[in-house]
């Protein structure tokens, strides 16, 4: 009897491991807050970006403007598909820029959410990548302040409604 109970006993700690190990979320890693490299690998390898779920108001290719791509896709973080009113702490979006053709990749852009980065410009780290990952510029980079502050009232972001 006490054997059965042991055996029974070990049964249900092995479910319960096995169903908590695959209930785990996919991505349990933060996203880096160093550098736009850092986060190249971590949006490509660790967290493929083009594997995000896009905004409901933003799916699919969408119609751009300069300075960005006549044609461009968003993808949000889950963090900041999940985040209402504001970009939560830890939000990334990811902007692929296309040409007309819909298919010749520009550039990509990023913003991601850090505590505390650039309080007078909604703590967004901003970066942009040629399709290779190579790095063009990173940081509180002014030029994308500038016009994206026009945006202030909805979190510095166009193209999403939080
Ligand atoms: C002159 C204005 C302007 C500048 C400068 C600018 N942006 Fe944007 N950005 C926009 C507009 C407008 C959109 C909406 C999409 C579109 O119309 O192309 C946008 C969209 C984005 C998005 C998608 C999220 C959103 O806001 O909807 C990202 C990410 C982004 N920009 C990053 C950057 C980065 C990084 C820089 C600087 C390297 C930058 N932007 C510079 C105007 C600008």
């Amino acid at each position: 009897m006490k054997r059965c109970l042991m055996v029974a006993c070990f049964i249900i700690s092995l479910s319960l491991f096995t169903a908590c190990s695959l209930f785990q979320p996919a991505n349990i890693k933060k996203p880096p807050m160093t550098t736009a490299s850092a986060l190249w690998q971590y949006i490509t390898i660790t967290d493929p970006y083009t594997e995000w779920e896009q905004f409901d108001d933003t799916a699919g290719m969408q119609l751009g403007a300069p300075p960005h791509g006549p044609r461009i896709q968003i993808y949000p973080n889950k963090i900041a598909s999940s985040s209402v009113y504001k970009a939560n702490e830890s939000s990334i979006i990811v902007m692929e820029n296309y040409d007309k053709d819909e298919k010749t990749l520009l550039t990509i852009n990023l913003m991601q959410k850090r505590p505390n980065y650039a309080p007078s410009a909604g703590n967004w780290f901003w970066a942009a990548y040629e399709p290779d990952g190579t790095v063009i510029e990173e940081g509180k980079i002014k030029r994308c302040v500038e016009c994206h502050v026009s945006m202030a009232f909805d979190d510095y972001t166009f193209i999403h409604q939080w």
